[in-house]
């Protein structure tokens, strides 16, 4: 283990760790989503399965490209066709098969029962809509409160949400407030109608450290009171240590890996997850630690174009431990130890 993972491993073994995760909320079988591109379809997230508890944080990791915000989009059927389409899978909440609903069903869904926050606020936010009347839409629409009710419940939903001065706030436009305000109140937006299922694509990287904690914790302590499922899309391990009870890797739109935090952090048993974890920069980036102490050393190579994928492993190209086989055939996803899933010919070795 090196100095680095096992600096990790203490962080895994630090954080409080929610421990009343209930039902199976969120079923996730089988998902493609392809696009259609001038040089050719795009794999973006090919056949990804995985299932969501009641008050579990479920984090996706990998590098850029490698499908985490497509997956997350394809769950709310947010894919803008052409050039892209969801082609094949089951995405079942609750025991609704989300993929068969009607459009106006699923805008049902959307912001109620499953809600995302992305990683840019401004971009989701509306300039012209005060944030209370944003709050209050979604709360209107899904929940049938009058205005003035709604009005009220987004007051508190910014006090529940730590933005000071919430009934002041509420009258003022996004760009009025700081990026850690604006996150909060998509947080709040997001958690207003209380989902079953909360999507948080990357929602602190555009944030500075200390602020990107406070949101963190706030996402979690956010959980623990209303039992959200949370899908945490990150490229921060130090983030997924500290946060999640379970991690699955992404690579070129596949799972490759799969496993409880403690039981990844202690044994990783893909080359991949391996590099990610040896290219965490040294624990600058992790939160209560203001001072960037350095560049991530980076894995070496890229993520060949999903365009163009080589026909075994399509990390095979940039593995040290690529023979005949992986660069041939395309290694089954399997268990390879207790609850500890990894696709790769020579996992663990
Ligand atoms: N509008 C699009 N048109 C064509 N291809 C797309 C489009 N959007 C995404 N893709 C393809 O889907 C792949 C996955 O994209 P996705 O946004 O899910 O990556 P990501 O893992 O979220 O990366 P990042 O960490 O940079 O956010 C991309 O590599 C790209 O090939
Ligand atoms: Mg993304």
């Amino acid at each position: 283990m090196s100095p680095m993972t096992a600096q990790i491993a203490e962080k895994v073994e630090a954080a409080p760790r929610r421990r009343s995760i209930g039902e199976v909320v969120l079923t996730v079988d089988d998902l493609q989503t392809v696009f259609y591109t001038r040089a050719g379809m795009v794999r973006a997230v090919d056949r990804v399965s995985f299932a969501l508890k009641a008050g579990e944080t479920l984090a996706i990791v990998g590098e850029s490209g490698c499908g985490k915000s497509i997956t997350a989009l394809s769950l709310l059927r947010l894919i803008p066709d052409p050039p892209g389409r969801i082609v094949g899978g089951k995405v079942v909440l609750e025991g609704t098969d989300l993929l068969s609903l009607s459009e106006p069903a699923m805008r049902k869904v959307r912001g109620n029962r499953v809600s995302m926050i992305f990683q840019e606020p401004m971009t989701s936010l509306n300039p012209v809509l005060t944030v209370g009347r944003q709050i209050s839409q979604a709360l209107m629409m899904h929940q049938g409160m009058s205005k003035a009710a709604a009005m009220e419940r987004a007051v508190e939903m910014l006090r529940l949400v730590k933005v000071p001065e919430p009934a002041q706030r509420v009258k003022e436009y996004p760009h009025q407030l700081s990026g850690g305000m604006r996150q909060r109140v998509m947080i709040a937006m997001a958690l207003s109608c209380n989902p079953r299922v909360l999507i948080a694509d990357e929602p602190t990287t555009a944030l500075d450290v200390t602020i990107q904690a406070q949101i963190l914790d706030l996402i979690l302590e956010l959980q623990n009171q209303l039992g959200t499922a949370v899908i945490l899309i990150t490229h921060d391990l130090g983030v997924v240590a500290e946060t999640a009870q379970r991690v699955i890797v992404m690579y070129a739109g596949r799972k490759v890996e799969e496993a409880t935090v403690e039981e990844l952090f202690a044994r990783p048993l893909h080359p991949y997850t391996r590099g990610l974890m040896a290219s965490i920069p040294r624990l600058g980036l992790m939160r209560n630690q203001t001072v960037e102490t350095g560049r991530l050393q980076e894995i070496p190579g890229m993520v060949p174009p999903l365009f163009d994928l080589p026909a075994g492993c399509a990390y095979a190209p940039r593995c040290a431990l690529a023979d005949d086989r992986c660069r041939a055939e395309y290694p089954p996803f399997e268990e390879k130890r207790d609850a500890h899933w990894a696709a790769c010919w020579h996992a663990g070795e």
